[in-house]
């Protein structure tokens, strides 16, 4: 059974295996763990029997006005059954009060972002690919 949470108490490095499928350099499991424990926000799908972690999204915000979404992420064995989309609703429910919720994303993903009314801005990004953790 899936089970939503926004607690880490119960994660460890463990149980967040199999993310970051494509990237050249991923980050660890413990390096995603500080992640997720660093976040203002999280919602994690869990599986409740081993505790893994099936997919995850989270938010950093200066709490008044601006909240933003840097990762979103379900194991592919998983994607196509709707664990994406209860990830972002129950983010989005969480930062309801704030003016603005962005986020960037590849222009593939852009019309499941629609879904919940997000829309295309242009965006200026910077990567220093030699601090990847
Ligand atoms: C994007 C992602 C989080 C979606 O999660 P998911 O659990 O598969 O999504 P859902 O099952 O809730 O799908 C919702 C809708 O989005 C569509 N969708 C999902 N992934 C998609 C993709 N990669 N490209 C285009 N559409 C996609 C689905 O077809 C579905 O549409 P439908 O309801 O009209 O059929 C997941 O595919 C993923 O982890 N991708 C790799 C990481 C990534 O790209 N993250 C986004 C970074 S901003």
């Amino acid at each position: 059974l899936i089970v939503y949470v926004d607690d880490l108490s119960q994660t460890k490095p463990r149980n967040l295996g199999g993310f970051f499928t494509g990237w050249k350099n991923p980050p660890s499991k413990e390096k995603l763990l500080e992640i997720l424990r660093n976040s203002d926000y999280v919602v994690l799908a869990v599986d409740n029997e081993t505790g893994n972690v099936i997919g995850f999204i989270n938010a950093l915000s200066d709490k008044v006005l601006y909240a933003y979404i840097p990762m979103l992420e379900v194991l592919p064995a998983h994607q196509g059954q709707g664990i994406g989309t209860k990830l972002v609703n129950l983010m989005l429910e969480k930062l309801k009060n704030f003016y603005a919720v962005d986020l960037c994303c590849d222009e593939e993903i852009e019309s499941f972002y629609q879904h919940f009314d997000f829309h295309k801005v242009s965006g200026m990004i910077k990567r220093n690919y030699k601090n990847l953790k």
